[in-house]
């Protein structure tokens, strides 16, 4: 194949005229568009149910973005069916056909990146760089994975053995279910399917409830592309009947999922019971949360660090499992960091996404009681320094104000709890020995940073701070595909490392054939 070399999707400017003129008229497009209807996908037909999702504006929460049927444990059988079909006729496509549907709807997500970006904003209420991000990783997702799995398709054994002809092949696992979560309601969604269905597999997806539209508009999207019926299969349901079900059911032969730790939890223990009439041990492919840090050393670049901790621990609220929610400061530069950090933080802007503001609502009203309910916590645990409250709009968004807090003891429940919203603890370590030793007391090791000038310390880090994706002087969010292949280890998953090369491994087995000659 004749594929240029993988680079990342460049990042839109939006401070120039243009760009901000074609996102403006994008945004109003799809205004136009919110409210519609969809329908359940299975073996490529149209199937529409009585009971519905609704998802809505977090910004302005009566505003409907896009009505979905609901798929309920009446039709995990159907959706099976429908990806067992289409299962015989795509596991034998060649590999070339397969990766081409990923780079002709790579293409077309290109053409259309302000659209998406516009769907992300109402949907989910990301500002217009967080949304071009996540539109650009599924670019990359789907560039990535179709040129892996060309790579794969050439592979063969490292020794032949005298006498014989011997190969080594990859081959897809069958039927599988791709759970995705609503914070990359873009990349994670049809980076999961994406890499499953290069690699021969066929999908039931289930997308978040929270943010089922940019689902159904990607399936669409790959349907243009020329996707075979029934090779995904779109079912938005919800996680505790249809998701349950599905997982549950003995044709499900792998489970690729992203989410909380409990969910995941559930997932791996239903997925490892044995159920009558199944033939294979289930594959879960499981990424889960993270209560990551970032470690400020004495020596650093205070405002650097301060300008990545903000970045990590805002950007898109903290609604990101790679999020810093607690920052480790040594005591020698502790008060100055933190006067500096206050200042920054005090001048971020919290608003509506349509206008690009910095931060905008967190995603729905469960999410806002729930991180209240940490905010009440928060005062009893530490000295709040920014924010602590809500943000009151007319329109009834669910508005936090970002908030900081600092004093906080390493054990102290908001150090150890993942809230997935804005609000960091920052805690004093005694020196670079305490900072790892706290970095490392949680459940979790997704992501996190060390802001060093200590060459020393930054090798120590490399060595003791356990974390799938480690950071050196620099924010511990937006993992660029290929070059940050993304996982974490404990109760963070599976460690899967997506966007990385042993990540299609993931959705296949391999066989080794041996020929006399
Ligand atoms: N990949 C995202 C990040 O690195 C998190 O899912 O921020």
């Amino acid at each position: 194949s004749t594929q240029a070399p993988f680079v990342n999707e460049a990042f839109v400017d939006f401070t120039l005229a243009l760009n901000k003129r074609l996102m403006q008229s994008a945004l109003d497009e799809v205004e136009n568009q919110l409210g519609r209807e969809y329908d359940l996908v299975i073996g490529g037909r149209r199937l529409r149910t009585e009971s519905k999702i609704v998802s809505t504006n977090p910004a302005r929460p009566k505003q409907v973005v896009g009505i979905h049927s609901k798929a309920g444990t009446e039709h995990v059988q159907q959706a099976i069916d429908a990806a067992q079909t289409a299962f015989v006729s795509w596991s034998r496509t060649s590999a070339t056909d397969r990766a081409g549907l990923l780079f002709r709807a790579a293409g077309l997500i290109r053409e259309r990146k302000f659209e998406f970006c516009a769907w992300l904003v109402y949907e989910v209420g990301k500002n217009w760089g967080e949304a071009d991000a996540d539109v650009g990783e599924t670019i990359d997702f789907l560039e990535f994975y179709g040129r892996e799995a060309l790579r794969l398709a050439g592979a063969t054994t490292p020794i032949q053995f005298p006498g014989e002809r011997n190969q080594l092949r990859y081959l897809p696992l069958g039927v599988g279910a791709v759970i995705s979560p609503w914070n990359f309601p873009f990349a994670i969604m049809a980076g999961m399917t994406a890499a499953a269905i290069v690699c021969g597999n066929t999908v039931i997806l289930k997308p978040s409830e929270d943010a089922p539209t940019i689902a159904a508009r990607f399936v669409s999207l790959l349907e243009e592309a020329g996707l075979p019926d029934g090779v995904v299969n779109l079912c938005p349901g919800s996680g505790a009947e249809f998701g349950s079900a599905l997982v549950e059911h003995p044709q499900t032969r792998f489970i690729a999922f992203t989410g909380s730790k409990t969910v995941g939890l559930q997932i791996h223990e239903r997925a490892a019971r044995t159920q009558p009439g199944q033939h294979f041990i289930k594959r879960t492919i499981l990424e889960m949360g993270g209560k990551d840090s970032i470690i400020v050393d004495n020596n650093c670049d205070l405002d650097a660090a301060v300008q990545g901790v903000l970045a990590s621990a805002f950007g898109f609220n903290g609604q990101k499992c790679s999020a810093c929610s607690r920052a480790i400061v040594d005591a020698e530069v502790y008060n100055t960091f933190c006067d500096r950090l206050q200042t920054k933080v005090a001048e971020i802007k919290t608003g509506d996404p349509v206008e690009n503001v910095y931060t905008g609502p967190v995603i729905s009203e469960k999410a806002y009681r729930k991180v209240l309910g940490y905010l009440d916590i928060a005062k009893t645990e530490g000295v709040v320094i920014n924010g602590g409250q809500a943000i009151e709009t007319p329109e009834g968004g669910y508005y936090i104000a970002p908030t900081v807090v600092k004093d906080v003891a390493p054990t102290a429940r908001i150090a150890q709890e993942e809230i997935f919203g804005p609000v960091l603890s920052v805690i004093r370590s005694k020196n670079f020995d305490d900072a790892l030793a706290i970095a490392n007391n949680t459940e979790y090791g997704l992501t996190g940073a060390i802001y060093s000038n200590s060459r020393e310390n930054l090798e120590r880090g490399q060595n003791e701070f356990h974390v799938g994706n480690l950071y050196l002087n620099r924010k511990c969010t937006g993992a660029m595909v290929g070059a940050h292949p993304f996982g974490g280890f404990n109760m963070s998953g599976t460690d899967s490392k997506a966007g990385g090369p042993d990540y299609l491994l993931l959705f296949t087995q391999a066989q080794s054939i041996a020929e006399k000659i």
